[in-house]
């Protein structure tokens, strides 16, 4: 009898980056602003103007993925740099020009490109003209740039991702959507707007892929945090459940089933919150397919919800300030940034995934920021990110090998290090040290980690020696 025992042989090990958080190169070549230059970051962060300077050497960086052995890597192509104000009917051909560049940079070096649409790059021009995805217009534009992003690297790109984390826009609505949102009463109708739009530009993306390029692979992608009960409370299980659905699923049922989940309409509908959705957004619901599903994992959460039976429904009514990322889980550990740790998280992920959708799965970031320095050494002994990784690559495997998960690929986040999404380049998560701090640009120069070589072998190994 035939048992599973490992990774399948053409399993796509790599990493991802945000380009927006390494390139630099600020106002470069034509590129416009985007809403993560106009981010004011965290309190001690920096300017995305130099970041990793990534755009200037992202040779040496590809050739570094190369020597540790990547299959795959996941990257965006900045919107801004290819429709700098976002409405213009053309592209700015030094933008394509050089994603060209950096898709045939790995493709010498036999590395499948991986490409994430959209990843905190709207242009700025968008969000202050329309209010980014509160509006169709938006989505239009976002629609022609896909077409002419698609069209120009079709040859070359089997693997698109069409929105990083969409169903982060409720809860970042300005980086990830470009929309301001306003407070109280109005809030779930705003968010539930913002919703329809990015679920019809993810749908446009999807048929917009496969009309131009048949044989690509799309794939939409979430962020993942399953959230548990934080007690076997009857109210903890029920709240529990509807946080994950409101997060986790509603836009994957979406997606995949080609159609709004009754869960979500009976409850807009209830608060008086369902958007303007037109027969024509229905219809492209429906159509836009998706091969995989991509989802990031860092942590798990933990709901607590009120406890008398009526109170229930404050939750309901108000789920954002339920969503407690800091709520926390006595059993797992956490990082300096307060993430909880916890690699059997991600096997539950994983089968809850599976086991609700039946589609392969991209398992696209996954990692632990760590405040790092380089030591006399000129390296980092970076331990608590190999166990971090391997603990998770573990449970990947088991996910796989015991549960029966299809999963194509495992991407850890940050291959080099960048600045962090609130702009910090303390938040290190890269097998490679990038000589500079966030109030000194220093060198710029690339120090490989511990790491480095630990996940070289990961991969050598097909993912046995972890
Ligand atoms: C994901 C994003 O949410 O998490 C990335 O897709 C981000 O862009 C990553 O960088 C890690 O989060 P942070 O805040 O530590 O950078």
């Amino acid at each position: 009898m035939h048992t599973i025992k490992r990774f399948p042989d053409n399993f796509l090990w790599g990493a991802a980056t945000s380009n927006v958080q390494a390139e630099g190169a600020y106002l470069e070549d034509g590129k416009g602003l985007n809403v993560y230059d106009m981010l004011p970051g965290v309190p001690g962060s920096t300017d995305s103007y130099i970041a990793s300077d990534h755009y200037h050497r992202y040779k040496e960086d590809i050739a570094l993925f190369a020597e540790m052995g990547f299959k795959a890597y996941r990257f965006s192509i900045v919107w801004s740099r290819i429709h700098p104000n976002g409405d213009e009917s053309q592209p700015n051909e030094k933008g394509l020009g050089y994603y060209d560049d950096m898709i045939d940079e790995l493709l010498k070096h036999g590395i499948e490109p991986v490409i994430s649409l959209v990843h905190f790059d709207m242009p700025y021009n968008l969000a202050k003209k329309y209010n980014g995805f509160a509006s169709r217009k938006t989505v239009d534009c976002y629609e022609r740039h896909v077409e002419q992003v698609v069209e120009r690297y079709k040859s070359k790109v089997k693997y698109w991702i069409t929105y990083n984390e969409i169903n982060t826009a409720i809860l970042h609505p300005s980086l990830v959507a470009g929309a301001q949102v306003p407070n109280g009463k109005e809030q779930i109708k705003a968010l539930a707007k913002i919703n329809h739009y990015t679920q019809l530009a993810h749908s446009k993306a999807a048929l917009a892929i496969k009309r131009i390029a048949p044989n690509a692979k799309v794939g939409g992608m979430i962020a993942y945090t399953p959230f548990y009960p934080a007690t076997c409370h009857p109210n903890d299980i029920l709240g529990a459940q509807f946080i994950n659905n409101y997060v986790n699923f509603q836009k994957l049922d979406a997606s995949v089933n080609g159609k709004y989940p009754e869960y979500l309409n009976t409850y807009l509908i209830n608060r008086d919150a369902l958007p303007d959705i037109t027969e024509d957004d229905l219809n492209i619901i429906k159509n836009g397919k998706m091969d995989f599903i991509a989802f990031s994992y860092y942590q798990s959460g933990v709901i607590s919800a009120p406890k008398d039976e009526d109170d229930i429904k404050s939750l309901y009514d108000d789920p954002q300030k339920y969503i407690h990322y800091g709520l926390k889980n006595q059993f797992v550990k956490s990082t300096e940034w307060g993430w909880q740790i916890d690699p059997i998280g991600l096997r539950y992920a994983i089968n809850e995934l599976y086991q609700r959708y039946h589609m392969p799965l991209f398992l696209v970031e996954n990692g632990i920021g760590v405040s790092e320095e380089l030591n006399g050494n000129m390296t980092v002994e970076d331990d608590y990110r190999i166990k971090y990784l391997g603990d998770h690559i573990k449970q990947m495997k088991l996910a796989v090998t015991e549960d029966g998960a299809d999963v194509i690929g495992y991407l850890s986040w940050g291959p080099i290090d960048f600045l962090s999404s609130g702009k910090q380049m303390k938040k290190r998560y890269g097998y490679i040290f990038v000589n500079r701090t966030d109030d000194d640009l220093r060198d710029l120069n690339r120090y490989k980690k511990k790491s480095f070589y630990w996940y070289k072998k990961v991969i050598a190994s097909n993912g046995e020696r972890i």
